[in-house]
């Protein structure tokens, strides 16, 4: 058998000449809509039937009572933090691998992080490290979905329950899958969805807060509104959203078969683990396929191997930077062993979800740019890349 050819980083022709595939892609539906918006004048307006019908829509596709708009979903956990009206004193438990923006959220209410481990089978919050972390002043909880990864959201609910601590589950990586029967974000008090320029559901930014609570509802309308909405979703956005919203559901379906035969052409590859759940009546959607990267077994640095797949076209990325390992130990309270989050530190890595909507083909380039990796990986952990 021939080998395989040199890798784009060596010198050599790339997989992917043309590189990923852009976000968002072309889009009838949503240059319709968008020019209805213009048509019919709500384009310049505060208020109108786009912002309107998708707050309705959102709530009914999340089983929520009260969805409320807002510029991003990192702002988004922040309003759910005020809803909740956490504050200086107070106690916020969230994973050390976890988006950075809810660290921060965490801080920007004045409250004090605690950190928590991730399970070892997807590196998103472990649900047993929650009683040791847990103290007099803890306030809330913030959960994630991660990178394919879910969270058993019926047992963290009943952990909460018991202790009447409400939680922040956050979504924004994840709209329209399901978690234990129920859609991902509709198990906490209050659930986060995004509509960042490179999400599932975009409006180039953008945000939601979804509740069934009436109080977290009320309180989180009075801060949205000092007068004129701070942070608001334009019409022009909402009008944008709404078409990929009707759509959602067969799109999460096509990405949902794409990882799984990716998962399945890169079995036996070393030191590349997909992330797993074990639980029942749940199905994740894909923002970013993870992986687990074990660059000793693989024979290769990470920062090596996203520069060997990035040079072949494929838009794979390192994972979080975990909170714990950068940031001054002042800023967070440790609340568990993090063993799991320094692994997911050192080892995520992750693929974004436009190429898991193309063809046969680009899938399969994304498997030749992997198993390209493998086998000259020790050629690339020794040379210079070409050029320098
Ligand atoms: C888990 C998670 N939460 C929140 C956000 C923030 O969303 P936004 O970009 O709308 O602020 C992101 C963005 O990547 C995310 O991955």
């Amino acid at each position: 058998m021939n080998d395989p050819e040199l890798p784009a980083l060596l010198g050599g022709p790339p997989v992917r000449p043309q590189g990923p595939p852009d976000w968002p892609g072309p889009d009838p539906e949503v240059c319709e809509a968008v020019a209805r918006a213009c048509a019919d004048g709500s384009w310049g307006k505060y208020h109108g039937p786009h912002g309107e019908t998708l707050v309705q829509q959102l709530a009914t596709k999340f089983h929520v009572e009260h969805a409320l708009l807002c510029g991003s979903g990192t702002y988004a956990i922040e309003l759910a933090l005020r809803a909740l009206r956490i504050g200086p004193g107070d106690e916020v438990i969230l994973a050390s691998y976890d988006y950075p923006g809810n660290f921060l959220a965490v801080h920007a209410v004045g409250a004090q992080p605690v950190l928590v481990d991730s399970a070892a089978c997807n590196w998103n919050l472990a649900l047993d490290t929650l009683e040791q972390a847990v103290s007099s002043t803890t306030r809330a909880v913030i959960t994630s979905h991660l990178h394919g990864g879910l969270v058993a959201m019926r047992e963290l609910m009943a952990w909460a329950g018991e202790r009447n601590i409400p939680v922040i589950e956050d979504a924004a990586q994840v709209p329209g899958a399901v978690v234990q029967g129920r859609p991902a974000g509709s198990w906490g008090d209050c659930g986060v969805l995004s509509f960042g320029g490179s999400k599932l559901l975009s409006a180039g930014r953008g945000g939601a807060l979804l509740t069934s609570d009436i109080h977290i509802a009320q309180r989180a309308r009075t801060h949205l509104l000092r007068g004129n909405l701070v942070c608001p979703l334009s019409e022009l956005q909402a009008a944008a959203v709404l078409p990929q919203l009707a759509r959602l559901d067969s799109r999460n379906e096509q990405r949902l078969r794409a990882v799984r035969w990716l998962t399945d052409a890169l079995a036996g590859l070393p030191g590349v683990t997909p992330l797993t759940n074990h639980m029942d009546d749940s199905s994740p959607t894909y923002y970013k396929v993870g992986w687990q990267y074990d660059s000793a077994m693989f024979g290769l640095s990470r920062a090596r191997l996203v520069a060997a797949m990035r040079a072949e076209g494929i838009a794979l990325a390192e994972g979080f930077p975990a909170a714990h390992v950068g940031r001054s130990p002042r800023r967070f309270r440790r609340g568990s062993d993090l063993a799991e989050a320094e692994r997911a530190h050192h080892g995520a890595v992750i693929l974004h979800h436009p190429v898991l909507l193309g063809t046969p083909t680009d899938l399969q380039q994304v498997v030749t740019a992997w198993r390209k990796a493998y086998h000259h990986r020790a050629r690339l952990a020794a040379e210079p890349p070409a050029g320098v």
